[in-house]
């Protein structure tokens, strides 16, 4: 088989900045080790999210000149609206300036105290919103997915006989949906296969629980099924999404991951009486229904984003690019969650940096020397973004201790992710000489965007 090429022609570049060891040393010392307070400028492969950071095509840019800024019934949110609905079949479109804003708008109706919502496993904004709301909320991973080394093709799966036993445990009735996310983000950008969702909806429908599709990653997911899953090899990567969305009462988007724009999301359903109060909270906190906190012209980049996502050149692309990376730490040796993710590598930092213990936030500590050698910006996810703490202020470390290097879509090419496999491996050689970090400032929700550290 030939080289799988990056299916577009570059049109317009950004030039990186580069920088010297020295210089990265002092930034991080002035960023307190937390990669989130590194100035972009200083950073020469960003590496920290695939949200928000796509590069849009001619075509959208061409839909951006197109917009329709009118403040009611915009052209640009019927050409949206009919885009979403195409894909998912939901009756009510919303859209939201982001996925957590579609998020926060369903918690705050569907959430409270006393209610729980449980997932495959929680994005960090999901599980923030539903706790602001005063309910709980549970992750059911299947046991092979919460293992990094495990080989398997769909280890984002929800573990349904988990989820039906808190079913009865909590009483259907505490329950107002449940999420599935697609592809597992937190899991390690695992796929969830056609059988589990359609299995998990079964379940759910026995208990008259809604299910809900955290869907950012829905192409990918859906690639991951035809390529993988039997009996989906010769269905279009659209035919297969549109039957993800078909099991689904509703679901929230993040448009900044799958639907190729820069900002964006939306909140999707078929109850009429939740979309009535969403419609309400959203002229309060977003705007009105036919923008809701975006610009017309947003809403022209995402409908064209939806369709070209699901080109299968592109998909293929996308794809085989993060796996490449993947198989190339494989081979030099480097413990990362395997089978490779859809949107991002994440490297297994209980493995990687054995000698740090999770209290010392291992993770951190390989963010910070892959920034410090190669300048390149990734995150942690373990300790320090999901660590809770004992009533004894003693921490409670999540399963896995991980470090993601997400891949922006059709940003970068092959020599970018090259060069990142070298400074990868390079680290790696030296990893007895990572030093774990303590956390000297944080806040109490989501404190990993802030947190300051200090080295041990
Ligand atoms: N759900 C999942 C699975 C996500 O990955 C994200 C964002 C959101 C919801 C929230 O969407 O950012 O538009 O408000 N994930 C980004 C990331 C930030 O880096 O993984 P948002």
């Amino acid at each position: 088989m030939k080289t799988i090429i990056e299916p577009f022609k570059i049109k317009s570049v950004e030039p990186i900045r580069f920088t010297t060891p020295e210089d990265r040393e002092a930034i991080l010392r002035t960023a307190c080790f937390n990669p989130f307070l590194i100035h972009a400028d200083d950073v020469l492969i960003d590496l920290l999210t695939d949200s928000g950071t796509s590069a849009m095509s001619a075509k959208q840019w061409a839909g951006i000149m197109d917009g329709d800024e009118a403040y009611a019934g915009s052209r640009s949110f019927f050409r949206f609206e009919a885009a979403v609905r195409n894909l998912t079949g939901f009756k009510h479109i919303i859209p939201t300036h982001q996925g957590r804003a579609a998020e926060k708008i369903l918690f705050t109706i569907v959430g409270g105290k006393g209610k729980y919502i449980p997932n495959n496993t929680h994005f960090d904004t999901t599980r923030a919103n539903i706790e602001f709301s005063g309910a709980e909320a549970f992750d059911f991973q299947t046991e092979e997915g919460k293992r990094p080394d495990f080989i398997a093709d769909f280890k984002g799966n929800m573990n349904i006989p988990a989820l039906e036993e808190f079913i009865k445990k909590v009483g259907p009735a505490n329950i107002p949906l449940c999420l599935i996310t697609v592809t597992n983000n937190s899991g390690g950008g695992q796929p969830v296969s056609m059988a589990n969702i359609r299995e998990t909806k079964r379940v759910l429908e026995h208990y008259a629980i809604p299910l809900f599709l955290d869907a950012c990653r829905f192409a990918e997911n859906a690639y991951f099924i035809k390529t993988r899953e039997p009996g989906y090899a010769t269905k279009s990567a659209e035919e297969i999404a549109r039957e993800m969305f078909s099991y689904a009462d509703g679901c929230t988007m993040s448009a900044k991951k799958d639907a190729l724009v820069n900002m964006g999301g939306f909140l999707a359903l078929n109850d009429d009486t939740i979309a009535l109060n969403a419609r309400n909270l959203l002229i309060v906190t977003e705007g009105f229904t036919t923008y809701g906190g975006l610009a017309g012209r947003d809403l022209e980049a995402i409908a064209q984003g939806l369709e070209e996502v699901l080109d299968e050149h592109y998909l293929t692309y996308r794809i085989r690019s993060v796996g490449y990376l993947g198989e190339k730490l494989v081979a030099g040796g480097v413990p990362i969650v395997e089978p490779p993710g859809g949107h991002a590598i994440y490297l297994d930092a209980k493995r990687f940096a054995a000698h740090i213990p999770p209290h010392q936030y291992p993770g951190q500590a390989i963010v910070c020397e892959l920034y410090r050698a190669g300048g390149i910006r990734s995150v942690e996810i373990g300790s320090v973004m999901f660590g809770k703490y004992d009533a004894d202020g003693k921490l409670i470390p999540p399963p896995m201790e991980l470090v993601r290097l997400a891949i922006p879509r059709r940003v970068y090419t092959q020599s970018h992710i090259d060069y990142v496999i070298e400074v990868v491996l390079d680290v790696f050689a030296r990893r007895m000489d990572l030093r774990g970090l303590k956390i000297t400032e944080e806040a109490p929700i989501l404190r990993h965007f802030t947190a300051k550290f200090a080295l041990i």
